[in-house]
């Protein structure tokens, strides 16, 4: 099953036995590290009825380079919004705010074995009807893909995303595929996984001067094996057009105010159509997951049998 309803949660400090919490938040980790959407019917903490009215407001920047409205928690940065005015910037920029404090305190609860040890990552809010969106082949949300970001690399962690449609009358549409662990021994050859991760001379040696070209600005200087690869699958994944037409599909239709969690490396996924979502990303490295074993990282370096991180 794709998706499992979390109907009765329950936090932890409402538990009498805080064995039973802890095996609950493991086993919500493990469904999640299994390829689980975790879905609830509605966000486990506020989210004000004015602050979605004023999201449904608010546009976003046509310049292409922006994707979504992107915020940044760690600077506090709000980039690609377009406001009417001052007060509109902050009102929005502690919208985001709030839901990526709610969101990471949700987590640290709900799935306790990673806090102190996962990484924040951005927020975003996506204003854009996804269906028929013009993007560029690689940039399109609606062809099934596993997520990995060119400017974050991850070094084996995962990407773990905590979705809400915000949206008071539209499903937010997904497709998805059997998980990471499934699809990758049928296609990670195929998309050069030995090629792109082998040692060469060019390769250690940009690795040895990595830190230098960081500091020089150079993007993706101290990407590991695993990253190069991941990045290359994305893509490879959005033109393959075999798996794009052929391979079996399950359809989710995310109701309005519907909240969910996945790891979208894990996960194969597609935005068929939908707009108004609002979600936090975090980066769990491998040594906080409970089921390393189905983590991508794993599952490559089986496939290839040499380590893939940094
Ligand atoms: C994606 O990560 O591909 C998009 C998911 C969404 O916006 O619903
Ligand atoms: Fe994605």
């Amino acid at each position: 099953m794709p998706w499992i309803e979390v109907s009765e949660y329950q936090s932890p400090g409402r538990w009498t036995d805080p064995k039973a919490a802890d095996a609950q938040a493991k086993e919500y980790c493990q469904r999640l590290e299994a390829g689980g959407i975790l879905y609830f019917r509605q966000p486990p903490f506020e989210f004000s009825e004015s602050d979605r009215q004023f999201l449904l407001g608010q546009r976003q920047s046509g310049f292409k380079g922006h994707k979504n409205i992107s915020y940044r928690p760690k600077t506090d940065e709000l980039r690609g919004a377009v406001a009417e005015s001052d007060e509109d910037v902050s009102r929005f920029r502690q919208i985001m705010r709030d839901y990526s404090k709610n969101a990471t305190a949700f987590v640290d609860t709900f799935l306790s074995p990673y806090a102190g040890k996962r990484l924040l990552d951005f927020a975003s809010f996506r204003p854009i009807e996804e269906q028929n969106r013009d993007l560029p082949l690689t940039r399109r949300n609606d062809l099934c893909h596993v997520d990995a970001f060119p400017t974050r690399p991850t070094n084996g962690g995962r990407i773990l995303r905590v979705f809400t449609n915000i949206n008071p009358a539209e499903n937010r549409v997904w497709q998805t595929t059997d998980p990471f662990d499934v699809i990758a021994p049928k296609y990670a050859q195929d998309a050069s996984l030995d090629e792109i991760t082998k040692p060469t001379s060019l390769r250690r040696a940009a690795a040895g001067i990595a830190p230098l070209l960081r500091i020089v600005g150079v993007k993706g200087a101290n990407r590991s094996p695993y990253d190069r690869f991941m990045l290359h699958f994305h893509d490879y994944l959005k033109m393959n057009n075999d798996y794009q037409q052929n391979y079996p599909k399950h359809r989710i239709e995310f109701p309005p105010n519907s909240f969910w969690l996945v790891y979208t490396d894990t996960v194969p996924h597609a935005v068929l159509s939908g707009k108004f979502a609002i979600e936090q990303t975090f980066i769990i490295p491998s040594q906080a997951m409970v089921a390393p074993a189905t983590s991508p990282i794993r599952v490559l370096e089986s496939l290839c049998g040499r380590t893939l991180s940094n």
